[in-house]
């Protein structure tokens, strides 16, 4: 709805700026501004200024900027017509009668809302009857209850042709509003209309103010297409829509934070496992509007997609939309569920708990952007590191933001020094920098040094001062055949055809697996500090933590970075065949139970007295 640019000026003028914005924020006057704490962002000290001679408000922290009206937008998620009723109601203004062709579309688009309704209304009585039984047995099975049905307003459209089109006639919605609506469909050559939507579940589609634009169909076997949606039609344009939006909006607002799944049944599934921020697109990538959708409710939505390549194939393409729209403040996270599960299967099986963990690991775009990059590139010589480094520099380059822009500039720029400098030499003595290699050896601890920042908020390691928990043999081999890799990355190339033939039966120890294989090419180069280094600046941190943890409390000689190559290649090998042999693993397994014990143990004493018999040998 567009408002005459007079009105708009009235508005302005009439109401006074530093006293709507003084509602939220304490202002005091200084001069010609006033100034206060910014409302957008968390600060100590006032950076946030109001203007009112030139009817603008401008944050020097976070860049926040605008004016009466964006500020009422902002501060209580409102749409532009949104913010202006609410305003014009406080100033005492009318808002101003539409030209004649505007009152139409609008009377027009109540209409098309009507038939909608009435659609809806129809499909949910359906789920209800003895028609509609089948539907609800398979809503039931998948875990759904009354109250979430309800609140969905899912509901059953039944195999016939004519269904929905009866319902509509009975309610009089003209036919040729029903076909514009996309419920009816008319044949190309003419003919008999009939209902889009024959057999499937339904899941209404809604604006952001609860008001059904579109629906959702999905089979109840395995017919195709799985799921069919509404088409364009006046009321719904799939890229501008978010699916739950109007459930999720007061959530979202309260907790800050809003989750982005792929799918109807996720956002479900996610609202009953108590994580209410929850919505979709509807199956395709998400689009500039939708994204500052999100923004208008959470300053970092989470980008929650599925592990499989189309998931993240999704997540990347959302991280490359959001480069030139980000401001100050604004941005995205990403959370990977592990694959095959999906939001909805994972809460099934594992709780909100599980949810919780992939939330908890959700990393900043800026990591998502760096493991996309360096997974196109081998950085194993300085040609291919300026690559690397060009194309990282590209996606900045397509940051409109000048501030954010730098900030990127200077992140990418120190993770590459970070990552790919010499390895750090031994503390120069007298003042003088050593030259040569010599000086590294026995300057290291076991398995490079921990990080002041892997400490915990109270300064502790995480974990620390737990007794370590004894973990089954296989979970130790799995643990071990990437801890050796990770101590000596030269052994990768060797063994990284076999390793990228297993599959972890731990998810989070399978993804490292999956992310070590993926720098096959690139570790050559790097020692141990390098690769951990690496390994956290692509969000495994944690996973990287536990492993160091879990081994913290004996320093196991075969993680020393000068433990003899020959020697840990023969305890790799060792364990790999422990771990491939089925039949000794499912017997481990076994005598494991029998025994209550860790039999890996006798791994540990095998590699041990291997090397230090080979060391004799040596020194002999
Ligand atoms: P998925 O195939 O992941 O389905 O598609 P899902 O949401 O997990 O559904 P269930 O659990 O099998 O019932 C993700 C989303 O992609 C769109 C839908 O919006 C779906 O929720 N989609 C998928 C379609 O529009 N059409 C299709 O045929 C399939
Ligand atoms: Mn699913």
């Amino acid at each position: 709805m567009a408002f005459p640019p007079s009105f708009l000026d009235e508005l302005r003028s009439r109401l006074s700026l530093a006293a709507v914005i003084g509602r939220r924020v304490r202002l005091i006057k200084k001069g010609r501004e006033h100034s206060g704490l910014c409302p957008f962002h968390n600060e100590k000290t006032p950076s946030f200024t109001v203007n009112e001679d030139k009817g603008f408000y401008h944050c020097f922290g976070c860049g926040a900027h605008g004016d009466l009206i964006s500020f009422e937008m902002q501060t209580h998620h409102l749409s532009f017509p949104e913010a202006v009723e609410r305003l014009a109601a406080e100033a005492g203004l009318e808002v101003p009668a539409q030209a004649p062709e505007e009152r139409d579309r609008a009377r027009h688009a109540a209409s098309l809302h009507d038939a909608m309704e009435v659609a809806a209304a129809f499909f949910e009585h359906q789920l209800r009857s003895p028609g509609g039984r089948e539907a609800l047995d398979y809503l039931r099975r998948r875990g759904l209850d009354e109250q979430v049905i309800g609140r969905f307003r899912l509901g059953f459209s039944p195999d016939g042709r004519g269904a929905l089109k009866g319902a509509l006639k009975a309610a009089s919605i003209p036919e040729d509003l029903a076909v514009e609506a996309g419920l009816l469909i008319a044949p190309e050559g003419g003919g008999e209309t009939y209902d889009r939507f024959r057999g499937r579940v339904m899941f209404p589609i809604t604006d952001r103010r609860g008001r059904i634009i579109a629906f959702g169909g999905r089979t109840l076997g395995d017919g195709q297409p799985k799921y069919l949606n509404s088409p364009d039609t006046p009321l719904f344009h799939k890229g501008s829509v978010l699916y739950g939006l109007a459930q999720a909006r007061e959530p979202a607002a309260k907790a800050g934070s809003i989750i982005v799944c792929e799918g109807y049944m996720d956002v479900i599934a996610l609202h009953r496992g108590g994580f209410a921020h929850s919505v979709a697109p509807l199956g395709t990538a998400l689009t500039e509007q939708q994204i500052e959708l999100l923004w208008r409710l959470a300053p970092e939505p989470i980008i929650c997609l599925d592990g499989d390549a189309a998931g993240q194939r999704a997540a990347f393409k959302a991280a490359e939309r959001a480069l030139p729209l980000l401001k100050p403040g604004l941005s995205l996270s990403f959370a990977t569920v592990p694959a095959p599960e999906d939001p909805d299967s994972l809460i099934r099986t594992g709780g909100t708990a599980a949810m919780q963990d992939v939330l908890g690991r959700a990393v900043s775009l800026s990591t998502v952007l760096w493991t996309q990059a360096l997974g196109n590139h081998r950085t194993d010589t300085p040609e291919r590191r300026a690559a690397f480094e060009r194309d990282l520099m590209d996606m900045v380059g397509r940051i409109a933001d000048p501030g954010v822009k730098e900030q990127y500039r200077r992140h990418f720029r120190s993770q590459l020094w970070e990552v790919f400098r010499a390895p750090r030499s031994a503390p120069p003595r007298g003042g003088k920098a050593t030259l040569g290699g010599d000086a590294r050896a026995g300057t290291r601890g076991a398995f490079g040094r921990r990080r002041s920042t892997d400490r915990g908020p109270d300064g502790r390691l995480p974990g620390a001062g737990l007794p370590p928990v004894p973990q089954p043999a296989w979970q130790t081999q799995e643990r071990v055949l990437l801890l050796i890799l990770i101590a000596h990355p030269s052994l990768l190339e060797e063994v990284a055809e076999r390793l990228g033939n297993l599959h972890f039966s731990d998810s989070p120890l399978d993804n490292l697996r999956q992310e070590v294989l993926k720098h096959l090419d690139g570790w050559g180069s790097l020692d141990s500090e390098g690769v951990q280094r690496h390994l956290r600046s692509c969000g495994f941190s944690q996973i990287l933590n536990c492993l160091l943890e879990a081994n913290a409390h004996d320093q196991r000689a075969y993680l020393k970075p000068d433990a003899p190559v020959e020697a840990v290649r023969e305890l790799w090998e060792h364990v790999f065949k422990l771990y491939t042999q089925k039949e000794l693993v499912a017997e481990l397994r076994q005598a494991e139970q029998q025994a209550g014990a860790d039999l890996s143990d006798e791994t540990f004493a095998y590699f041990n007295a291997l090397w230090s018999s080979k060391r004799q040998g040596d020194d002999t």
